[in-house]
């Protein structure tokens, strides 16, 4: 059987920009959403277009190329901010318009000094209005994971008799576990009567490191769009990271799931935005990180030189990377300096191998990494 696709929903250029010293000009968002256009994603966040008349400027220059994605623009529930959203868009071969509103009690008492009815009716009239421009309307019941559950179900029902397409339940703050965030959407699922008219989409932030965990238990709870940015980028900890959705997907067949995203493509997307918006890509970071597929302990090098799939999930290919890299350090064994060697064109007995490893590690406690650089002086001065 044939596995069941989730949207993609990139929003690496509304909430990953959002970050300070991440903002774009217009140009450099145009260069990343048609590369995100490439990767396969279903919907492009490009912006908020009633912030600036940058965003403005970005999200109508990126509606005019884009070919195959839709292309959406978040709006507040406020008229003004809708229309200069459908303005924005209106080039756009696939149009959607993201509005929406705070619906916790916090949100509710804090932000808006308001009430449930209140809300309930402006979130209504946002998707009415916003439907007089497009068909295609998400709305996003902001701080929906510590939202309750019932004034949650009873505003989606609303909001999709109004015209929703597209229902966001945001984990705003981070702060829900997975099984939580896994019975929200279920809740929703089985207490909104016309939830099948609307797809729930899934919009975790990573305060508590839980975003991708809890997206993959939105969809495996019924959900159907992942709302990520490339790297996790996004406001304070960062949102679900597009790779890690999609890799989940595509190395456990038994969920069912998959994406249209060309999965070659991701390391070289995830340099081209790391390296645009001047966020560096940390070490150890999940299917991108530059040691996402090195390996520099003894147990583990052996281990891969005779099979990589002792050590590695990941074929590195399949996400762009050329190949696995046996880093060389004073945790190394024989195993690596052998194959180093012969990689260079030295292929060395066992004796000869004892003295290059030798003093392979005095060398190497000196310095914290061997270069492969480093490797032909030291195999010629140990065997003189
Ligand atoms: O995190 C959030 O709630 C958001 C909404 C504006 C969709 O980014
Ligand atoms: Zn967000």
């Amino acid at each position: 059987m044939g596995k069941e696709l989730i949207n993609i929903f990139d929003t690496t250029l509304r909430d990953g920009e959002q970050v300070p010293g991440c903002k774009l000009e217009t140009e450099k968002k145009v260069e990343i959403a048609v590369r995100l256009d490439e990767l396969g994603v279903d919907i492009i966040e490009a912006g908020f277009p009633i912030s600036s008349p940058g965003d403005y400027k970005s999200v109508r220059e990126i509606s005019q190329v884009i070919k195959n994605s839709s292309v959406c623009g978040l709006s507040r529930a406020v008229k003004k901010d809708i229309e200069v959203a459908a303005n924005a868009l209106k080039k756009a071969k696939k149009p959607r318009i993201h509005t929406g509103i705070g619906t916790s009690d916090s949100h509710i008492k804090y932000k808006f000094k308001s009430n449930r009815e209140t809300i309930a009716n402006r979130a209504v009239d946002a998707v009415k209005y916003a439907r007089k421009f497009v068909e295609d309307i998400e709305f996003y019941a902001e701080d929906a994971g510590r939202t309750d559950n019932d004034f949650l179900a009873s505003i989606c029902e609303k909001v999709i008799d109004a015209g929703a397409t597209v229902l966001n339940i945001p984990d705003t703050t981070g702060y829900c576990l997975p099984n939580q965030y896994a019975k929200k959407i279920e809740y929703l699922v089985n207490n909104v009567p016309n939830i099948d008219k609307a797809i729930i989409s899934c919009h975790c932030h990573n305060d508590l490191g839980l975003a991708t965990a809890n997206s993959i238990q939105g969809i495996i709870s019924g959900a159907r769009q992942i709302e990520c940015t490339i790297n996790g980028i996004g406001e304070r900890a960062g949102n679900t990271s597009l790779e890690e959705v999609v890799m989940v997907m595509r190395q456990h067949n038994e969920l069912g799931f998959d994406t249209k995203i060309n999965s070659k493509l991701l390391y070289n997307t995830s340099k081209m935005v790391s390296e645009i918006m001047g966020m560096p890509v940390q070490p150890n970071k999940a299917i991108v990180g530059s040691n996402a597929f090195s390996h520099s302990s003894g147990i583990h090098q052996d281990g891969v030189i005779k099979n990589r799939e002792t050590y590695e999930i990941i074929d590195p290919n399949d996400v762009g990377v050329n190949e696995s890299s046996i880093v060389l350090t004073a945790r190394s064994g024989r195993a690596a300096i052998a194959y180093k060697a012969k990689k260079i064109g030295f292929v060395l007995s066992k004796i000869e191998l004892d003295k290059v490893y030798e003093f392979f590690l005095k060398f190497a406690d000196i310095n914290k990494e061997v270069k492969d650089t480093d490797l032909p002086t030291l195999i010629k001065q140990a065997l003189k």
